[in-house]
């Protein structure tokens, strides 16, 4: 599939609450695979998040700064909504493993429904990250744990940020 806009644009939605190794892996193989892929930071207000959206932005640009195919943004509403108004026909999802499936496939069928335009592709990241989510770096950071190899270091600096910002809150 291609468009006016000079070639296949891929959006890859998520929270990123924080950016994990899982996450960068499933970024670096949809650079390789679609001529532009945008990072699409979701705005959802029911969550109580750590980071602010601005926060996870700033992050992924650094974390991507020199991929000159990466684009870092955000969004709400309806994902293809948001992938209309970017020319994307693509949406990039990663699969870790079982558990990911149902719900992956759920929002894919649901998605094309809405969209027929827009194709969503799957990915697996290297193995040592099929068990890396973003809520369980939250877990063992908070509980003083080391996220080093699951998380850029960039990453690991800010939840160190965060929880002694935390700490100096409660003394
Ligand atoms: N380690 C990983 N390997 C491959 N895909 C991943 C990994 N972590 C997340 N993803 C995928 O990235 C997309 C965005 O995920 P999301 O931002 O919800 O991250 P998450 O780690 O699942 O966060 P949370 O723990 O808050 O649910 C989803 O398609 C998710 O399956
Ligand atoms: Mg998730």
């Amino acid at each position: 599939m291609n468009n006016d806009h000079g070639g296949v644009i891929a959006i890859y939605p998520g929270s990123f609450d924080p950016l994990t190794n899982g996450h960068v892996d499933i970024i670096e193989r949809g650079a390789r695979l679609f001529d532009r892929i945008i990072v699409g930071v979701l705005i959802n207000l029911e969550k109580s998040p750590l980071f602010t959206v601005p926060e996870r932005v700033d992050i992924a640009r650094r974390v991507f700064r020199d991929y000159t195919n990466v684009e870092v943004d955000t969004f709400d509403g309806l994902l293809v909504d948001y992938a209309r108004r970017k020319h994307a026909t693509v949406i990039v999802r990663g699969l870790r493993a079982i558990s990911d499936f149902e719900y992956e496939m759920q929002m894919a069928l649901m998605n094309r429904n809405l969209n027929p335009e827009v194709e969503t592709v799957f990915m697996m990241p290297a193995e040592p990250y099929t068990y890396v989510s973003s809520r369980l770096v939250k877990e063992v950071a908070a509980l003083g744990g080391s996220v080093t190899n699951l998380v850029p270091r960039l990453v690991e600096e800010r939840l160190r940020q965060k929880k002694h910002g935390r700490q100096t809150l409660r003394a």
